[in-house]
C-alpha cells in the first residue's frame, strides 16, 4: 500500500515527498515546521538568534541524510514555516529568506565540492568541515541587512553563539529522532520549545527594560515642560496633549479646597468649585487609581497624588485606561512626576519654577550618565519629601528638601561616564574620584544666592552618623538633618532599583540592610519614618 501510495507520487513527479515514507524524515520534518511556527530560539538578548531553533533541524537533517533529495522537502517546510510567520510579523522577511536559502545551497554544494578535493571523505565530516565558510557568509549576509549604526562585533557574535548552541542541540535532537521515531521527536520538540520560550522571556525583558528606559527620559522631559507652564490650566494642557492621543481624552485635576467649597476641579480652561456631595467614588491613595470615579458629570479614572487623599488627577474619555495598562514602575514614576511638578507650579515665583526645571533637567544628565539610574533623582526625592512630611518639617524646608534631593548627586555630572558605569571593582584612584561627587555638587550649586542649605545638604548626603562617611567625616548632630533624610531615601531606592522589577521583596532587603545600619549610618528617627510609609504603602496595597 505504502509503496504504491510512493509509486503514485513519485509518477506525478514528487519523488522527493515519496522518500519521506521509509525513514525518520517525518518526524523531523513535523519536528521543522513546529519551530518555524512556534518561532526559533532568540537566546540572550537579540532577535538574530531566532534564527538558531532552524539551524538545529537544518543541521540534524544534512547530519542524517546528506545525500537524500527529502531532506528539501523539509527545508522546504522550514523556510515556509518561517516564511509565513516573519510575513505575519513583517519582520525582516528579506534577510531571513535569504539567509535560509544561501545556507540551504550552501549544505548541499559546499559538501560535495569539499569531497572532489579530498575524495574518500564521509559526507558528515565534510558537512562540518564546510561550517566555518557558512558561518562566515551568514554573518556577511547579516551584515550587508544591518541597519546602519548596528554593531558588527556583537552581530558576528552572535551568530557565532548560535551556532555554538545549534550544533550540540542538533546532535541531540538527531539521537532522540533516530533511536525513537516518532516520541522522540515530539520529546525534542517539547525540550526546544521550552527552551525557545524562555530566550523570548529573556528578550523580551530586555526590549521591555529598552523601552520603559526611553519612556522615563520623555517622561523627564515633560516634567520640564510642565514645571515650566505658568499656571494649572497650562500645566493640565500639556499633560493631556502629551499622554493622550485622542482629542476626546481629557485630564482633570482635584484638589481639596481651604475655601468655601470642599474641593477644587481644574481643567485646562477653567476651574469650579465643589461640594462634596458632587463628587461620586473613592479617592485613591499615592500612586493608587479607582475607576468610575466621577466629578461634577465627568465619569473617569481617578489617579491619587497624594497619601493624604487629598489630589486626584481625572483620565476621561476614550483614553481613560492609559493608567492600567502602564507597567508598575512607570506609573510610579509618573505619580511622582506629577506630584512633583503639580506643586512646582503652585508656587508664585516664575524663577523657583524654572530653576526647579533646570534642576530636573540636570538630574536627568547625571541619572542617565550611569546605566542603572534612571529616573533615581526623581524617586530619592519623592521618598525625601514623603520623609520630610511625615517628620513634620515645615513646607519651606519640604521645598528645600525636594530640590537638595533632586540635585543630590548632580556632582556625578563631573565624572567620567567609564568610571560611573564600570563593573566590578573600582580602583583607590577612581573611588576617590566617585566620592568627589558631592563636593562637586556643592560646588556646582553654591554659586546659586538663595540656595545655601540646599549646598549643604548635597555636600552631606554621603556622611555617616559615625564619622566614617565622606566628605568631611561629621558626625551624628553635626551633619544637617535634610542630608540624613536624602541619605535614608537615597539607599533604598538604590537597592529597590538595583532589580528590573519592584516588589514587597526589593523594598523589605532594602529596609533590613538600612536597619542594620542605623545609628551607625542612618538616624534612628528617619528609619522609624521610612518604615511607617513603608508599612502603610503595604496596608493599602492589600
Ligand atoms: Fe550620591
Amino acid at each position: 500500500m505504502i509503496d504504491q501510495i510512493a509509486g503514485i507520487l513519485s509518477n506525478i513527479g514528487l519523488e522527493t515527498v515519496a522518500g519521506t515514507v521509509q525513514d525518520s524524515l517525518i518526524p523531523l520534518a513535523i519536528l521543522a515546521i513546529g519551530s518555524a511556527l512556534t518561532g526559533g530560539l532568540p537566546l540572550l538578548t537579540s532577535p538574530l538568534f531566532e534564527f538558531s531553533l532552524n539551524k538545529v533541524f537544518i543541521l540534524s537533517l544534512f547530519f542524517l541524510h546528506p545525500q537524500n533529495p527529502t531532506v528539501y522537502f523539509a527545508l522546504g517546510s522550514i523556510l515556509a514555516g518561517a516564511a509565513l510567520r516573519r510575513m505575519i510579523s513583517g519582520r525582516e522577511f528579506w534577510r531571513y529568506m535569504v539567509t535560509g536559502i544561501t545556507m540551504v545551497a550552501l549544505l548541499k554544494y559546499a559538501p560535495a565540492l569539499y569531497q572532489r578535493f579530498q575524495p574518500g571523505v564521509q559526507d558528515q565530516v565534510a558537512i562540518v568541515s564546510v561550517l566555518p565558510v557558512l558561518i562566515f557568509i551568514e554573518i556577511i549576509i547579516n551584515a550587508a541587512f544591518l541597519k546602519k549604526g548596528s554593531d558588527f562585533t556583537m552581530l558576528s557574535g552572535v551568530v557565532l553563539i548560535s551556532y555554538i548552541a545549534a550544533i550540540p542541540l542538533s546532535i541531540m535532537s538527531l539521537i532522540m529522532v533516530t533511536n525513537e521515531g516518532i516520541p522522540g521527536a515530539v520529546l525534542a520538540f517539547a525540550g526546544l520549545t521550552g527552551f525557545s520560550f524562555l530566550g523570548r522571556s529573556i528578550n523580551r525583558k530586555h526590549v521591555w527594560n529598552t523601552q520603559r528606559i526611553r519612556e522615563i527620559s520623555s517622561q523627564d522631559r515633560l516634567a520640564t515642560r510642565l514645571m515650566e507652564s505658568s499656571s494649572y490650566g497650562e500645566f493640565l494642557a500639556i499633560l493631556q496633549g502629551n499622554l493622550f492621543k485622542h482629542s476626546g481624552s481629557s485630564i482633570r485635576a482635584l484638589t481639596k479646597s481651604s475655601g468655601s467649597f470642599d474641593w477644587v476641579l481644574w481643567s485646562p480652561d477653567e476651574q469650579f468649585g465643589l461640594d462634596e456631595s458632587s463628587i461620586n467614588g473613592t479617592f485613591p491613595a499615592k500612586g493608587e487609581f479607582t475607576g468610575n470615579f466621577i466629578a461634577n458629570n465627568i465619569y473617569g479614572t481617578a489617579l491619587g497624588l497624594s497619601e493624604a487623599r487629598d489630589m486626584i488627577i481625572l483620565f476621561s474619555g476614550p483614553e481613560q485606561n492609559i493608567l492600567q495598562s502602564m507597567p508598575g514602575s512607570l506609573l510610579e514614576n509618573l505619580v511622582l512626576l506629577l506630584d512633583h511638578t503639580w506643586e512646582a507650579v503652585g508656587h508664585s515665583l516664575r524663577s523657583e519654577r524654572s530653576f526647579l526645571a533646570a534642576a530636573v533637567t540636570l538630574a536627568r544628565l547625571a541619572d542617565s550618565k550611569d546605566d542603572y539610574t534612571h529616573g533615581h533623582s526623581l524617586r530619592v526625592a519623592g521618598l525625601s519629601c514623603s520623609l520630610g512630611r511625615s517628620l513634620h518639617l515645615s513646607p519651606e524646608n519640604i521645598q528645600i528638601l525636594r530640590v537638595a534631593a533632586i540635585l543630590h548627586d548632580i556632582g556625578k555630572l563631573a565624572i567620567p561616564a567609564a568610571i560611573l558605569t564600570k563593573r566590578g571593582l573600582l580602583t583607590r584612584k577612581e573611588r576617590e574620584i566617585v566620592e568627589a561627587h558631592p563636593v562637586e555638587g556643592a560646588r556646582i550649586v553654591s554659586g546659586l544666592s538663595g540656595y545655601e542649605e540646599v549646598t549643604r545638604i548635597i555636600r552631606s548626603h554621603h556622611e555617616r552618623l559615625d564619622g566614617k562617611g565622606y566628605p568631611d567625616g561629621l558626625c551624628n548632630g553635626d551633619i544637617p538633618f535634610m542630608a540624613r533624610i536624602v541619605a535614608v531615601a537615597d539607599t533604598y531606592d538604590a537597592i529597590t532599583s538595583d532589580r528590573s522589577y519592584h516588589s514587597i521583596s526589593a523594598s523589605e532587603s532594602a529596609l533590613e540592610a538600612i536597619r542594620k545600619e542605623t545609628g551607625s549610618k542612618f538616624d534612628s528617627r528617619i528609619v522609624s519614618a521610612l518604615e511607617a510609609i513603608l508599612s502603610n504603602e503595604t496596608v493599602s496595597m492589600a
